[in-house]
């Protein structure tokens, strides 16, 4: 028995590996509704090698399905989220709408997978699962089988984020303005607030009065939702980076119990979802562009804090596009309708 499935900003750049991600798993569709603004309308996606033209989102577009993933921005999920519901369809919400809200599940399914069912309405859920943040999946999954065996105290982040992360568009602006550059030319940034080729800066999500910006404050949140904590604490400092589609991150934590770095490689190593790059003699580390359109979660360059008792150093790179979004969301959606998730793919 299959599904009927619609994805919401199928034209946006998760809405994509939406599609690309539900193929390669086999997920069991039985009919695929691609849903966007009436911009795109009319336009044809593929789907398992079938044209299907994107529909305009209507209030009554979850008339009949069984599962909508949406990453069509926080606003549209808001409004969107009622008609869904009401419909009797599992909503998956790539946004950061419900993601703090009491009795909304927050899933990283290699985690907290028992949370994904209880979304379920037929179990007294709210009919919605939220996928978590991309930074703080893409950091979880190396940091939770960490802080199962040692608990962790205190986590100090610096992250690395891609264009992918703002959106299609953004990733235009990274080519676009990169190939301007190259060629001696002016070019005046039209998504992100700043130049982005051949630069960096502070992330750009918004900024609140303690300094933080909203990216920051959701890792430490998040984190602690997640792994059914409340006083870890965590600090970070996020900034975009010219890479397309993969996130890095620079985990510097420190534990409650000792953990040798002997062991840390051991637990990740048997980790699923997570895989251990590195050539410690070549200084060679998982990179984007080793782990762009990749499933796993890259790790490696863990060390001992020479300055600091019971604390590691981490490298972590994980696809923003795939496990920091699409991925995840559609893992959710098979712990939940199917009890079970498929085998990644590391291509
Ligand atoms: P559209 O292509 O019609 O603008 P991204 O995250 O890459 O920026 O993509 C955002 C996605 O959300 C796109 O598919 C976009 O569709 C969709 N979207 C934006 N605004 C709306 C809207 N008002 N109703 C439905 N979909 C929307």
């Amino acid at each position: 028995m299959g599904f009927k499935v619609c994805i919401v900003g199928a034209t946006g750049a998760v809405g994509v590996e939406f599609m690309q991600v539900l193929e390669r798993r086999n997920f069991p569709v039985d009919e695929l509704l691609l849903l966007a603004s009436k911009r795109s309308a009319g336009t044809t996606l593929m789907f398992k090698g079938k044209p299907i033209v994107v529909k305009e989102l209507q209030k009554d577009s979850f008339q009949g399905q069984d599962l909508a993933l949406f990453s069509a921005g926080s606003g549209i999920s808001k409004e969107y989220r009622q008609a869904c519901v009401e419909a009797g369809c599992l909503m998956v919400d790539n946004s950061s709408a419900f993601r703090m809200e009491d009795g909304v599940p927050l899933v990283v399914p290699e985690i907290n997978p028992a949370e994904a069912a209880k979304a379920l309405q037929k179990n007294g859920g709210k009919g919605v699962i939220a996928n978590p943040n991309c930074t703080t999946i893409i950091a979880l999954m190396a940091l939770a089988p960490l802080h199962r065996e040692a608990g962790i105290k205190r986590l100090v982040a610096a992250t690395y984020q891609a264009a992918s992360g703002a959106g299609h568009a953004a990733m235009v602006e990274l080519e676009d303005s990169t190939r301007a550059f190259l060629d001696g030319k002016s070019y005046t940034p039209k998504v992100l607030p700043h130049p982005y080729a051949f630069n960096l800066f502070p992330h750009n999500s918004p900024m609140t009065d303690n300094g933080y910006c909203e990216e920051e404050i959701k890792l430490s949140k998040e984190s602690n939702k997640i792994l059914g904590e409340k006083g870890l604490r965590i600090t970070g400092t996020c900034v975009r980076v010219p890479v397309l589609r993969t996130h890095a991150e620079a985990l510097n934590v420190e534990f409650q119990r000792p953990l040798s770095v002997e062991r840390a490689y051991e637990l990740l190593g048997k980790t699923v979802g997570v895989t251990v790059l590195e050539d410690r003699a070549k200084n060679r580390w998982a990179m984007p562009i080793d782990v762009a359109g990749h499933d796993d979660v890259y790790v490696g360059r863990i060390r001992r804090d020479l300055s600091q008792d019971n604390t590691l150093d981490i490298w972590v790179v994980g696809d923003q596009l795939l496990k920091g979004a699409a991925l995840n969301a559609v893992q959710c959606a098979e712990v939940a309708l199917l009890g079970a998730l498929a085998p990644n793919a590391n291509r």
